[in-house]
This record gives structure tokens, C-alpha cells and sequence, in this order.
């Protein structure tokens, strides 16, 4: 029955969980998942067809990297500085700067345009790239894990601040 099944998936889990030590603590829950959501909308983007759809659907990962690249960049990385390799967080940024002007160049042009599709694939191949940094084991968010700081109450910040981004920049309509 369902609901069997359900309870004993719970209680696999909980016994998963426990065996492993802890669950992932809010901050680094909440920008995996922002990771898996844009992930998603990458690959969405490959079925579209539509010029109309296209621009929508890229407006909406590039708001998702804005503000989630600046939470990272107003809070987790430097509060993590001293708990993460210095190399490994310098070259966050330098990822993150790329990707920025990548976006920028997407912005400046329509769907129709050559090489459009192709610069929003690269920018997705970009970030899986600077994903599997964040998250492979020994890689940022794995040493953040090690590290002294609260993760819990830092992903309440990264929440509150993500919420104000998100109004800030998602409710200025572009031209
Ligand atoms: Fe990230
Ligand atoms: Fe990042």
C-alpha cells in the first residue's frame, strides 16, 4: 500500500541519514536546489523552438544566476574565506565573472540571431562546470561543511536576501 510504502522510504531515509552522518545544512540545501532548478531550465531550453519562448525562458536563468551568483558573493563566499581554499574561492569568482558577461551578451541580442542558442549552451555548460566545483566532494561546498561556520542561520540569510533580489532585479522589466 501507499502508504506503507511511504512510511518505510521515510524510515529508510531517516536511517540513510543517519548513517551518514547529517542532512546538508540550509545554506548549502538551498543553493543546490537553486543549482537544480536552473539545471532544469537549461535543459527545457533545448526543446524550445519559438524565438518568444527562448527569450523568456532565458530571462528567467539569467535572473536565477544574478541573484543567486550575488548571495553567493555577498555572503557565502566571504564568510567562508579562512574555511575554503583560497585558489578554489578565487577562481569561484572568476567563474562567476564569466558567466556574468556571457549573460550580458545573451541580453544584448535577440533569439533570431546567430549564435544565440549556442551562447546560452556554452553559459549552461559554464555552469555545470562551476557546479560540480561547488559541489564535488572535497570542492566548496564540502569544505564550507567542514568549516566553523553556522550554515544553518547563514541559509536564512542567503533566503531573506535572495527574496529582496529577486523583487529588486526581477521586477525591473527590461527596456
Ligand atoms: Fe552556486
Ligand atoms: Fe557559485
Amino acid at each position: 500500500m501507499a502508504t506503507t510504502a511511504k512510511a518505510t522510504s521515510k524510515t529508510t531515509q531517516a536511517r540513510r541519514t543517519r548513517r551518514t552522518g547529517r542532512r546538508d545544512p540550509l545554506a548549502i540545501s538551498l543553493l543546490k536546489k537553486d543549482h537544480r532548478e536552473v539545471a532544469g531550465w537549461f535543459d527545457e531550453y533545448e526543446q524550445l523552438e519559438g524565438d518568444a519562448e527562448k527569450q523568456a525562458l532565458f530571462n528567467k536563468i539569467a535572473l536565477a544566476l544574478k541573484v543567486h551568483t550575488q548571495i553567493e558573493e555577498e555572503i557565502f563566499y566571504p564568510e567562508e574565506r579562512g574555511d575554503i581554499e583560497d585558489d578554489m574561492l578565487d577562481e569561484a569568482y572568476v567563474e562567476h565573472d564569466g558567466a556574468k558577461k556571457l549573460i550580458a551578451e545573451i541580453e544584448g541580442m535577440k533569439p533570431s540571431e546567430q549564435y544565440y542558442d549556442a551562447k546560452v549552451k556554452v553559459l549552461g555548460e559554464y555552469i555545470t562546470h562551476h557546479v560540480k566545483e561547488e559541489e564535488q566532494p572535497g570542492g566548496l561546498f564540502a569544505q564550507a561543511k567542514k568549516g566553523d561556520e553556522d550554515l544553518d542561520a547563514m541559509g536564512e540569510r542567503l533566503k531573506a536576501r535572495k527574496e529582496e533580489l529577486m523583487a529588486e532585479l526581477g521586477g525591473k522589466k527590461p527596456n
